[in-house]
């Protein structure tokens, strides 16, 4: 039975890349049933300002499976990138890159690189919820969430044991941030548990981004948060030195979309030079994902023996390592002849049969923890002294919560401040309870006597403790 999915042909050398990844798969005899829409320029050109139609939704609500062109991202406002919009609305949980280098065949920096970066893709940073709130200072939420870290770090865990990777690598930076990384890092080590098999290390990330870029072949697979990850993949596909090579998959609970990492390439569109190997690899994934490992072997396996046989396109052609320069179609044709063959200086790929990776089912449900309110961050809009503030707000205690202390960007300037630490016009201001707990009237009333005084708050931040263990960190100097 042919499994139908969902093809986008993009714009740029969108349409040729997908003509010459489609002719493979025909060719290859995989057991699909493509449906096309369309998305990107033209279809933001009519109006939709997400670059995509609703009806192209109802036909990936129905097949699940998104193989993606690159498209043309318009300049200018107004109008939302369409991989952020398909990722959000369809909870596409999970990013990953591969990426291999390919030496002696394709010329590289670093010949040894296998490492696929599994990238956390709907929180931390980028909910996109910024606000300004003074003069001076703006901020940007970072949402960590305990079944968003599990599903992603399971989700690598179990790529690994698919995939026969040896070694699970986590990133973050708890050593600062430990509610939200250390939460990542913690979930990990849960996990990590339950797949003795695997090798793990944590690394922060600032050394885990100079390791991969310059010992990659240290690296198998690293699971990392959003805006960590972003970086990384990054990272990851240049040290391959490999442009126009690299697939990706962003997978969910329901869908998952394929798509080579690079863009729309303008510049060299229409020529039929566009190299189609992202695109292609990313329908291995694909071809994975549906349960096709043998037709995505097959693929794979013939993809590896072109290259060898030195059939680069442009982007790849080097005058020493490449015995023919193939343009988009004839690169394709060269994969296809070489359709159950295998290479034979890369080590052949294997794709076991096997059900799609899903964790949905096996997240753990959460159990609510004894919460209890003891005190309240109020942040003020405020120009003046730290000492005159604390004056002040001591005079606002009573009914149950006292200011304990007073941070201007998370160092402690209140009471006994350094002259030297500089101050904006955002204080964060902790009032705490006096007895075991507070409550939300005494946060109310406190709020009142604040707003009566002529002070300015912008926002506030209960204080809570989760069976007795505190829910919030303390002033740099607390
Ligand atoms: P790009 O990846 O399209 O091109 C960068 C350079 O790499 C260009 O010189 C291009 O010719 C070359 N290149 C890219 N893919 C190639 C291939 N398959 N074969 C041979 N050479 C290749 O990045 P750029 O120029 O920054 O963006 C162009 C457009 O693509 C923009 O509108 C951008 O918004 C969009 N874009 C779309 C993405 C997507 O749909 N997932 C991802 C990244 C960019
Ligand atoms: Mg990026």
């Amino acid at each position: 039975m042919n499994v139908p999915i969902t093809v986008a042909h993009g714009d740029g050398i969108g349409p040729e890349i997908m003509a010459a990844t489609l002719r493979v798969l025909e060719a290859a005899g995989a057991r699909i049933a493509p449906e096309v829409i369309e998305i990107g320029e033209r279809v933001y050109a009519r109006g939709h300002s997400a670059g995509i139609e609703p009806s192209a939704w109802e036909s990936l609500r129905r097949t699940r499976v998104f193989l993606k062109a690159p498209i043309t991202t318009p300049q200018g406002g107004g109008f939302k990138s369409l991989n952020v919009t398909v990722r959000k609305t369809l909870g596409l949980y999970a990013n990953v890159r591969p990426c291999t280098s390919y030496h002696p065949v394709v010329a590289t920096p670093h010949p040894d690189v296998d490492v696929v970066i599994v990238r956390e893709n709907e929180e931390d940073l980028y909910a996109g919820i910024e606000h300004r709130q003074t003069d001076e200072v703006v901020q940007c939420l970072k949402l960590v969430s305990r079944p968003g870290c599990e599903k992603i770090i399971r989700y690598a865990f179990e790529y690994a044991r698919a995939n026969g990777r040896k070694k699970v690598t986590c990133m973050s930076k708890d050593n600062i941030m430990k509610l939200t990384d250390g939460l990542f890092h913690r979930v990990f080590d849960e996990v990590k548990a339950e797949y003795p098999e695997i090798a793990t290390n944590h690394l922060i990330i600032d050394i885990g981004a100079a390791r991969l870029a310059t010992r990659p072949k240290d690296f198998d697979v690293v699971v990392t948060l959003n805006l960590y990850g972003d970086i990384l993949s990054d990272i990851a596909a240049e040290v391959t030195g490999s442009v126009g090579l690299g697939g990706s998959a962003n997978i969910g609970d329901h869908v998952a979309m394929f798509e080579a990492v690079h863009g729309s390439a303008p510049d060299i569109a229409g020529e039929g030079v566009a190299n189609p190997s992202g695109l292609l690899l990313a329908a291995v994934m694909m071809l994975v994902h549906i349960g096709q490992g043998d037709v995505a072997e097959r693929i794979h396996n013939a993809w590896l023996a072109t290259l060898e046989a030195g059939i680069h396109t442009a982007d790849i052609h080097h005058a020493q390592l490449s015995s023919v320069r193939a343009g988009t179609a004839a690169f394709a044709d060269a994969v296809i002849d070489r359709l159950g063959a295998r290479p034979a200086r890369f080590a052949p790929v294997r794709y076991a049969a096997g059900a799609p990776i899903q964790v949905a089912g096996r997240i753990t449900p959460t159990v609510p923890a004894q919460k209890a309110l003891v005190g309240v961050d109020v942040f003020l809009h405020w120009r003046g002294a730290a000492e005159a503030l604390g004056a002040q707000l001591q005079g606002l205690g009573g009914d149950g919560l006292a200011v304990q202390m007073i941070s201007n960007r998370g160092v402690k300037v209140w009471p006994q401040g350094m002259p030297e630490t500089f101050c904006t016009d955002h204080w964060r201001c902790r009032f705490t309870a006096e007895g075991a707990t507070a409550t939300p009237a005494q946060v109310l009333a406190l709020l009142g006597r604040v707003g009566a005084a002529g002070l300015d708050f912008v926002k506030t931040e209960h204080l809570y403790t989760f069976d007795g263990v505190p829910g919030f960190s303390l002033g740099q100097g607390q």
